[in-house]
């Protein structure tokens, strides 16, 4: 087990580099199956969720070489189209794999992907787009085994923009016969990030971004070399720190356009922010005011990873702050660990009410998920005295190292290992 340890009322001053997207990394891991070649991925972040998504590709019978500055991926010689719950259970990003095991080999069984501490996570869209694919879809008991002999490219039009059924979808029908049409597609710029890769393979996927996305199946895909977008929502971490600790913080090599609606709720919290190309400055006020209604959105929306972060910092704005989480279920429970260290938050239905206090007090709290991590990490840093944070193992699984980045600041902040 693992703690972190943040010590209060210092200001984060200076700049970072920000790591590679976790969540363009993993489907993009996944669409290496699909060339039976050699995939290389520059700027991968070194984090759980992308060792453990390698350790399931090495189970499959890929090749990994990874250095510090990129992940080469071989997986001429896959033959294994079962992913074993021993990894599986760790980890939802198996489910990525679905579609690019069944755009290879027409065939996938994996065990079904278990819910999360923030919500069920089902995946109704991405079995109902397989059967529309001409894809057999069979759930036993706890495993789901999906095959075809003859994948078709088809219409789809999701009842939700899903990232993860987008992606699926298309990492399915890159090699289908025919044309495949995505309506109410994810735009998140992570799923840019995928069609781009695919693309450079030999791909022929148009709309990214868009709200439709189209792809003309191709015969084969060929070898690639790519190098990853930063994470924005490490960056919008580390800008909240910032604003919350009346800071100066610029971060680099990010788009502030995949930040835009965090921006907009910093500035509306008095922060000053300046972006210069792939620059974003943010300048926290002595006092942060209060916002009045903030709703998570897919993208462009506000982007319900920064939902805790966001939380924690308007635990100490100036007035009543309104906070609505619509994508996921059960995402208020660092809500209870910010109440231990003195908030005022009252939660109604899907909404946090956030009634702004002098100050947080240090102390013990429980990490609960991976951004919730952050959010603690961001409160400590508010409060007076010390707060220890527990079972903070889930920081690891989306940020490569927060407590250098955040010394580099000028914060204090220890891990801990316990037991
Ligand atoms: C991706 O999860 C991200 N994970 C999440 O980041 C992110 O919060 C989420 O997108 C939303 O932006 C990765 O990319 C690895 P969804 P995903 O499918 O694909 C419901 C983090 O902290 N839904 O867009 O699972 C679902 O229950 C993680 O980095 C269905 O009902 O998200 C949820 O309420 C957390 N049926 C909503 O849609 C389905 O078949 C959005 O889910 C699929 C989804």
């Amino acid at each position: 087990m693992a703690s972190l340890i943040v010590g209060g009322g210092e200001s984060l001053r200076g700049s970072l580099w920000i790591q590679g997207s976790k969540n363009a990394a993993l489907p993009m891991i996944a669409a290496a199956v699909l060339n039976r070649g050699i995939t290389k991925i520059y700027h991968c972040p070194a984090i759980s969720d992308v060792d453990n998504m390698l350790e399931i590709m090495k189970s499959l019978g890929c090749c990994i070489e990874r250095t510090g500055e990129y992940v080469l991926i071989d997986s001429s010689q896959m033959d294994v189209r079962d992913i074993s719950p021993e990894y599986a259970a760790s980890m939802r990003s198996s489910v990525f794999l679905m579609g690019a095991l069944l755009g290879r080999f027409g065939e996938v069984s994996l065990p079904y992907p278990g819910g999360c501490v923030i919500g069920k996570r089902p995946i109704d869209m991405h079995l109902a787009a397989f059967e529309r694919m001409n894809i057999r879809v069979q759930v036993t008991g706890d495993r789901i085994f999906c095959s075809t002999d003859h994948m078709a490219g088809s219409g789809h039009r999701l009842r939700y923009p899903s990232v993860g059924a987008t992606e699926n979808i298309i990492l399915a029908s890159v090699l289908a016969p025919g044309q495949t049409v995505i309506k109410n597609a994810a735009k998140e710029p992570e799923v840019i990030e995928l069609c781009l890769l695919l693309n450079k393979m030999g791909a022929d996927i148009h709309g990214m971004g868009t709200g439709n996305i189209t792809i003309y199946g191709v015969s084969t895909l060929h070898d690639a070399v790519f190098s990853l977008v930063s994470d924005r929502i490490v960056a919008a971490t580390y800008l909240a720190a910032a604003a919350a600790t009346a800071g100066d913080v610029e971060v680099r090599g990010v788009w502030a356009h995949d930040l835009k609606t965090v921006l907009q709720v910093l500035a509306e919290m008095g922060c000053g922010i300046i972006v210069r190309n792939k620059r974003v400055r943010v300048i926290g006020p002595y006092m942060l005011s209060c916002v009045d209604s903030i709703y998570t959105h897919p993208f462009p929306g506000f982007p319900t990873d920064m939902q805790s972060q966001i939380m924690a910092c308007l635990s100490r704005a100036r007035g009543i702050s309104r906070l609505t989480e619509t994508v996921f279920e059960d995402r208020f429970k660092t809500a209870g660990e910010l109440k231990k260290m003195g908030a005022d938050i009252l939660i109604e239905n899907h909404t946090a009410v956030i009634r702004g206090v002098e100050c947080l007090k240090g102390t013990c709290v429980k990490a609960w998920d991976l951004r919730g991590t952050a959010a603690l990490v961001i409160a400590g840093l508010m409060a007076e005295g010390d707060t220890v944070i527990s079972d903070s193992i889930y920081i690891r699984r989306g940020y490569e190292d927060i407590c250098a980045d955040l010394k580099k600041l000028g914060a204090r902040i220890e891990e801990r290992k316990t037991g």
